[in-house]
């Protein structure tokens, strides 16, 4: 679909891979708005881009329909959705102190995968009552997995877990969207230079990288941002994960 005009979410949109395709999509013409829940950064990048923030925790029913409703208040019901709020978290599953803690895990799947999955309904059940755009198309999901969705490493365990429920999830809901021409994709990125790696020392990064096969340099929320863009226009491209990675398959450590 051709993305101009239309509404458009982005969660996680106050940072990294979601900022980036905030500021993509509204270049492309499309009225964004960010649920994140920090709103210091959520707002300024709303600024930027003449954009809306709401605040949300993707992970609450109540806080994530309450967003909804506020972006459809200030630009309409939205017609892409593009999921990037997530969290990281490193743990082994039996580690020096015992085993992970329950709570670690379900934190990182309520957030990465109950969160995708939460967005994910509301925004459909809101959009299957709008009209149909050319060639019967409404609207369209993006969701974000991971390289840990196929190679989890050791200390990945929930992390990806959580990515591979997002891996699973996207073929039946494109399945079952196709009724209201809602098309559902996924973007699997490798290593990518956002706040969530900036934390790691250069040495780190440059190991990473030296890792991935060409190029050998971290992915930028620019080329997340052209893939989602990508993903949205050509309408054929529907229940698939793309890996976007450089050709990096991750070691077991
Ligand atoms: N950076 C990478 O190398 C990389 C690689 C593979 C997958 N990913 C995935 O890409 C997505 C974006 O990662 P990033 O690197 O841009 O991270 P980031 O930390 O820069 O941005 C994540 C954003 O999500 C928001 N967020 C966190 N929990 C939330 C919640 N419960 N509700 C609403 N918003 C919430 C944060 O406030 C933040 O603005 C994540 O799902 C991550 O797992 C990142």
């Amino acid at each position: 679909m051709n993305p101009k005009g239309h509404a458009a979410l982005v969660t996680g949109g106050a940072s990294g891979l979601g900022e980036g395709t905030a500021m993509k999509l509204a270049a492309a013409g499309c009225k964004v708005t960010i649920l994140d829940m920090n709103m210091d950064l959520a707002r300024a990048v709303a600024a930027k881009i003449g954009g809306h923030a709401e605040p949300c925790d993707v992970s609450d029913e109540a806080s994530t329909v309450a967003a909804l409703n506020g972006a459809t208040a200030k630009f309409g019901v939205p017609r892409i959705l593009v999921n990037c709020a997530g969290i990281g978290g490193a743990k082994r599953i039996v580690g020096k102190e015992g085993p992970m803690p329950l709570a670690h895990f379900q934190k990182i799947v309520n957030v990465n995968l109950s969160g995708t999955f939460n967005v994910t309904r509301l925004f459909a059940a809101d959009l299957q009552h709008e009209p149909a755009l050319e060639a019967g198309e409404r609207g369209i999901v993006i969701m974000t997995a991971s390289v840990a969705a196929f190679e989890g490493q050791i200390g990945q365990a929930a992390y990806a877990a959580s990515k591979g429920g997002i891996r699973a999830l996207i073929l039946p809901a494109a399945r079952e969207f196709a009724q209201f021409g809602i098309r559902v994709n996924g973007i699997a990125p490798g290593i990518f230079k956002t706040p969530m790696m900036a934390g790691m020392r250069d040495d780190v990064q440059k190991s990473l990288a030296e890792a991935i096969p060409f190029p050998k340099l971290l992915g930028t929320p620019e080329e997340y941002a052209m893939l989602a863009l990508h993903m949205v226009e050509n309408r054929y491209l529907n229940g698939e994960l793309v890996r976007l990675d450089g050709a990096i398959r991750m070691a077991p450590r």
